[in-house]
């Protein structure tokens, strides 16, 4: 897939999804926690809140995939934040799965499968080297 196709399709999707950033984010904790129970008691903070915060931050993210020098340091510094809520690294494949099952329950089928393919390629792609800053070795 051509980077151009694959940030049009994350773009698309994620237009869909902020458009009901409450909703996007209570289905988004509900998957993770099932997806992942070792998530859940990271989770110490109010939930509203941190629902906004992650649709705000994936916005920033989704409006930078093509400005690297931007996107990847505030990247990292976000992994490393990471560390103190006792986040893993194998809890990044987490998120991502939960991610993915977010955009099939609330866009259905128009959540084509080359939407999904987008967005795992762009997830890894960003997780990857937020996980080898933070948790090296
Ligand atoms: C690209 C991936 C991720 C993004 C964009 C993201 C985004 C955020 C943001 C914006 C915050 C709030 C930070 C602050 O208030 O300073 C946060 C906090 C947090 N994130 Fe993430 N995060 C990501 C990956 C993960 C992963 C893999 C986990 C694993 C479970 C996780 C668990 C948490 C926890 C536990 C908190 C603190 C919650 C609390 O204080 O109650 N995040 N995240």
């Amino acid at each position: 897939m051509k980077d151009s196709d694959r940030i049009e399709r994350v773009r698309s999707t994620w237009a869909h999804a902020a458009a009901d950033a409450g909703r996007t984010g209570r289905v988004f904790y509900s998957n993770l926690f099932r997806v992942d129970p070792t998530t859940k008691p990271l989770f110490v903070g109010d939930l509203e809140l941190q629902s906004r915060k992650l649709v705000q931050t994936l916005t920033f993210i989704v409006d930078h995939l093509e400005d690297a020098d931007t996107l990847m340091p505030a990247a990292i510094d976000l992994a490393h934040a990471h560390i103190k809520y006792g986040v893993t690294a194998e809890q990044y494949g987490s998120v991502g799965t939960a991610l993915i099952e977010t955009f099939r329950q609330l866009l259905g089928p128009s959540f084509a499968a080359e939407d999904q393919k987008a967005w795992i390629m762009t997830y890894e792609g960003l997780s990857s080297e937020m996980v080898k800053a933070a948790y090296p070795g």
